[in-house]
C-alpha cells in the first residue's frame, strides 16, 4: 500500500466529515479510518454509534462520478477482508449499501459527493462502518437487529489491521472499477442476496411492495410492484418474514 493512502486518526467527528474537508489534500484512493468517531453518521439522517472497539474509516474516490460506482467498489473489498479474515461467516450485500449477516446488519455505508465552487461533483466519500469487537450487550442497545464479527464468529480482529486489509483490497477492486466498471457491477450484483424476494422498501417518499427482480446497472433496484417496475434508488428494505 503507498503510505499516504491509509491514514489513521485516533478520534475525530467521523471520517466522512474530515475527508470532505481535507479532500482537495487527499489522495485519489485514499482510506481515511479513526478508532472512534464522536458524531458517526449514518444513512437518512441516523447517528452511527462510534465506541473505539469497531472499524470506521471513510475511502476518497475522485475518478468515480456516482454513489454507487462508489458503494459498489468499497463493498465488495470490505466483502474480501471479511472472506479472507473470517470465511466461515457467510456475508452478503442487503441494497443499497449495507452488509448483512442472517437477517442481523454487520456493517453500513454512507455515501457523499463533494462538490466544486461551481456546484459540480469533483468526487465521493464512501463511509464504512463495519461492526468487529461490539458485544452482544453492545448491540442489544442499537435499536435495530445487528450483529458483530465477535458475536457470530467468536473471533477478534483489530480494528488496524482490518484497515491495512482494506487498504489493499480497496486498491485493487478500484483499480478493476477504473477498468471494466462493468465487471465490478457483476460481482456486486452476485453478492446481493436478497433479488428475487418479496420485500418493502420505505424511503423518502413512503413506502412501496414488491419483489426485488434485480438491480439496474447504475445500482437502483428494480422493484415489481402491482403498479409496475419501478426503479427505485434509495431507501430502507425490510424483508418480508418467510422470505429469508
Ligand atoms: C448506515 O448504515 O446508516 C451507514 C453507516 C455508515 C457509518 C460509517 S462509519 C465511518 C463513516 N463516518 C461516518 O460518520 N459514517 C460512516
Amino acid at each position: 500500500i503507498m503510505p499516504d493512502r491509509l491514514i489513521h486518526l485516533e478520534s475525530v467527528d467521523s471520517t466522512n466529515l474530515h475527508c470532505k474537508r481535507e479532500f482537495d489534500s487527499l489522495a485519489d484512493g485514499a482510506l481515511v479510518y479513526a478508532d472512534m468517531q464522536t458524531a458517526g453518521r449514518g444513512r437518512l439522517g441516523r447517528k452511527w454509534l462510534s465506541p473505539p472497539c469497531n472499524f470506521y474509516g471513510s475511502a476518497v474516490f475522485k475518478q468515480c462520478f456516482d454513489g454507487f460506482g462508489a458503494t459498489m467498489t468499497l463493498s465488495l473489498a470490505a466483502l474480501d477482508v471479511l472472506h479472507e479474515l473470517v470465511p466461515e461467516m457467510d456475508v452478503y450485500i442487503k441494497w443499497p449499501n449495507d452488509l448483512f449477516c442472517g437477517r442481523a446488519k454487520l456493517a453500513g455505508m454512507l455515501c457523499e459527493g463533494v462538490l466544486d465552487n461551481h456546484n459540480r461533483l469533483k468526487g465521493v466519500i464512501a463511509g464504512l462502518g463495519v461492526n468487529l469487537n461490539m458485544t452482544g450487550d453492545d448491540l442489544a442497545a442499537i435499536g435495530q437487529a445487528a450483529v458483530s464479527v465477535l458475536s457470530v464468529a467468536n473471533r477478534r480482529i483489530i480494528p488496524d489491521f482490518f484497515a491495512k486489509k482494506l487498504a489493499f483490497y480497496l486498491n485493487r477492486r478500484y483499480i478493476i472499477y477504473l477498468n471494466s466498471p462493468e465487471s465490478v457491477f457483476a460481482e456486486w450484483r452476485d453478492a446481493n442476496r436478497l433479488i428475487g424476494r418479496r420485500i418493502k422498501v420505505i424511503g423518502f417518499k413512503g413506502s412501496e411492495e414488491g419483489i426485488f427482480r434485480d438491480v439496474a446497472e447504475s445500482g437502483e433496484m428494480l422493484l415489481e410492484t402491482s403498479g409496475g417496475i419501478k426503479k427505485i434508488n434509495s431507501g430502507d428494505v425490510s424483508i418480508d418474514k418467510g422470505s429469508l
